[in-house]
């Protein structure tokens, strides 16, 4: 029988989240259908069905994210899933070129994921946008080499307050980096603070100046404590959060995972080698519409490109673009000059949120320069001042 693909409805929800959960290596259980319910209610699944099963999904949702200078409507893909039994027939590619078309029809710029496995979506034009680095510190060496001081006061909170409290922490501190989700609704904030069971593992802190400038979220086990969201609104927040966590007795190692590549934390230990630190990809970014996509962030100089953009995987896009950027804004047209830069639209988005540069790139054989000074007349133009980081899960 051939595969059908189709949106899935509200009497296909369950037996969809269920192949997610085997897909991820679970089970569904009752508890987390309220939860699938709110995600199905903000976004849009595409299946492919065998019959009346479904065997794969995949989940689109219209988040705004930020960029230099802004913000853009941006469709995040998760919950991509094929059982086992259907695996490498396609299924995966029909169901993203659906849901890409269907972002363009709708008038999308670009789109977000995370991915399990790196050689999966450059494919399908997705690049690396933004990288984290997972940390671990090793507490008794995790002195400061400042006197730092604060005003402020530091309480373990309750969950209930969390809730009210971390996500306003959360709006005035991330979205100062491009690749944030600019007010995550709920489902997003369930990720962070788990099921109604995981009061009893997570450990909420907050520092409090007139108001609450920082929130940590952490859990001990084996003397290990992990910080799984750390938000800082300012410098002495920053320092004075890390001391508490580094501060707490009975536990050898603090670690963190998916904190931003230009953190400054090692730059304030007395001893930087206590902190070990891994990089790992976080935000794949995928330009649906280049020109619309080049036009909707700033540009830390003046500047002008033309680039030949290859994209085999969503044709509109494949094509000569004029690009004129300036720190206030932009414009991208496309055009009939040579190029001064020929590159696929997988590779543009490495450079988009400013987390690397395009010539790393071109030596890798991957860009193309035609004139001379281009890619360094580009690197300066995408360049920003903080790297992209994406606190929550895209
Ligand atoms: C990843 C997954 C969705 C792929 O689905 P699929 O239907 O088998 O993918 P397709 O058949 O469309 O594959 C298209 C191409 O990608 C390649 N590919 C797909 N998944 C891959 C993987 N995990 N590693 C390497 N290559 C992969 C295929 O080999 C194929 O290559 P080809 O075009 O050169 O033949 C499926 O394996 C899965 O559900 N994995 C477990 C859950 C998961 O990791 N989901 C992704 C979450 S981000």
């Amino acid at each position: 029988m051939p595969i059908e693909y189709r949106p899935i409805t509200e009497d296909d929800l369950e037996a969809a989240a269920r192949i997610q959960a085997w897909t991820f290596h679970s089970h569904l259980d009752d508890s987390w259908m309220p939860i699938v319910r709110e995600w199905f209610e903000l976004g849009d699944f595409i299946g492919a069905f065998d019959g009346q099963d479904p065997v794969g999904v995949t989940e689109r949702y219209p988040f705004e994210m930020t960029v230099p200078g802004g913000s853009v409507t941006t469709a995040c893909i998760r919950g991509v899933t094929v059982l086992p039994s259907h695996r490498r027939r396609g299924l995966l590619t029909e169901m993203m070129k659906r849901q890409l078309t269907a972002a363009h029809e709708s008038g999308l710029t670009m789109s977000a994921l995370e991915a399990s496995e790196t050689p999966i979506y450059g494919r399908f034009g997705y690049g690396i946008a933004c990288e984290h680095e997972n940390w671990s510190i090793d507490r008794h060496r995790s002195g400061y080499r400042e006197e730092y001081s604060w005003d402020g006061s530091i309480n373990i909170v309750k969950s209930d307050r969390t809730r009210k409290v971390f996500p306003e922490v959360y709006r005035r501190a991330a979205p100062l980096r491009a690749g944030v989700i600019v007010q995550p609704p709920n489902p997003f904030w369930h990720e962070v603070f788990g099921k109604e069971d995981a009061k009893d593992t997570n450990f909420y802190v907050e520092y409090r100046e007139s108001e609450v400038e920082g929130c940590a979220v952490y859990q001990i086990k084996g003397g290990i404590v992990s910080v799984s969201l750390f938000l800082a609104c300012n410098d002495d927040a920053y320092a004075a959060l890390w001391r508490y966590l580094f501060d707490i007795d009975l536990v050898s190692t603090i670690k963190a995972s998916d904190r931003p590549r230009d953190e400054h934390l090692v730059w304030m230990l007395h001893d930087p080698r206590a902190l070990e630190c891994k990089p790992r990809d976080r935000t794949w970014l995928r330009l649906i519409d280049v020109p619309k996509a080049l036009s909707s962030r700033t540009y830390a100089i003046d500047g002008e490109i033309v680039f030949e953009v290859r994209d085999s995987f969503c044709p509109w896009n494949d094509g000569t673009y004029h690009l004129t950027g300036s720190p206030s804004g932009a414009t991208c047209q496309p055009t009939t000059k040579s190029p001064d830069i020929t590159l696929s639209v997988d590779d543009l988005a490495v450079p988009y949120l400013g987390g690397s540069p395009f010539t790393p790139l071109a030596h890798a054989g991957r860009v193309e320069e035609h004139t001379p000074g281009a890619l360094r007349r580009a690197d300066g133009m995408f360049t920003t001042e903080l790297k992209p980081w994406s606190p929550m899960m895209t």
